[in-house]
């Protein structure tokens, strides 16, 4: 597939809550109809912001063609050297083509560049997909957050650690 990864632009807010919407309406089925799709605002406003402490920003994956189909936001604590990752969506139609690595490859520059420590991320126990992606980036399980943003899902803890040779 044909795309690069790049710092998310306001232009791009319309786009990213609609594949935000739609990447983890995959995942929530018809409870995910209740949510709000959002016009983009929310990322406008949150998508990038750096302090003494922390940086927080934002990435999108675009084709050749210019439409964007992937986003994610992440952060890096400086003082604590932890790395999160907030969240990651692809559009469900160009799943399992090595978008979502790719974006998170971008993303592991940068937590490197800061010699983060630890990067620390969460999924829902259904979502089998993003289990099976974080493992396969070499996140583990830490922990079990029971019925936590839903009644009857829980939230899986994963971490990753870093070493760095000098
Ligand atoms: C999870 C998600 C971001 C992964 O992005 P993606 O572009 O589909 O994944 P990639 O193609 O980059 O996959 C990378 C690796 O993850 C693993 N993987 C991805 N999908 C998988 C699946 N369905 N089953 C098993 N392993 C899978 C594979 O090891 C794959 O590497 P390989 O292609 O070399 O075998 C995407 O599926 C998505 O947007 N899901 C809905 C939203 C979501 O769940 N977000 C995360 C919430 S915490």
């Amino acid at each position: 597939m044909d795309f690069l990864v790049r710092k998310f632009e306001d232009r791009d807010a319309a786009r990213v809550s609609e594949i935000m919407y739609e990447s983890f309406k995959t995942v929530f089925k018809e409870m995910w109809e209740k949510e709000e799709k959002g016009n983009g605002d929310y990322w406008k406003e949150h998508a990038h912001a750096e302090s003494p402490t922390s940086i927080i920003t934002s990435y999108v994956a675009e084709q050749a063609d210019g439409t964007v189909i992937g986003f994610l936001n992440i952060e890096a604590n400086l003082q604590r050297k932890l790395g999160i990752l907030h969240s990651i969506g692809v559009d469900p139609n160009i799943f399992a083509k090595g978008v979502g690595k790719a974006m998170v490859a971008e993303a592991e520059k940068l937590w490197k560049k800061h010699r983060m420590r630890k990067v620390y991320t969460c999924t829902s126990h259904i979502n089998q997909r993003a289990f099976a992606f974080y493992k396969s980036l070499g996140f583990e399980q830490e922990g079990l957050l029971k019925s936590h943003f839903f009644d009857g899902i829980d939230e899986i803890q994963l971490g990753k650690f870093y070493k760095y040779d000098d």
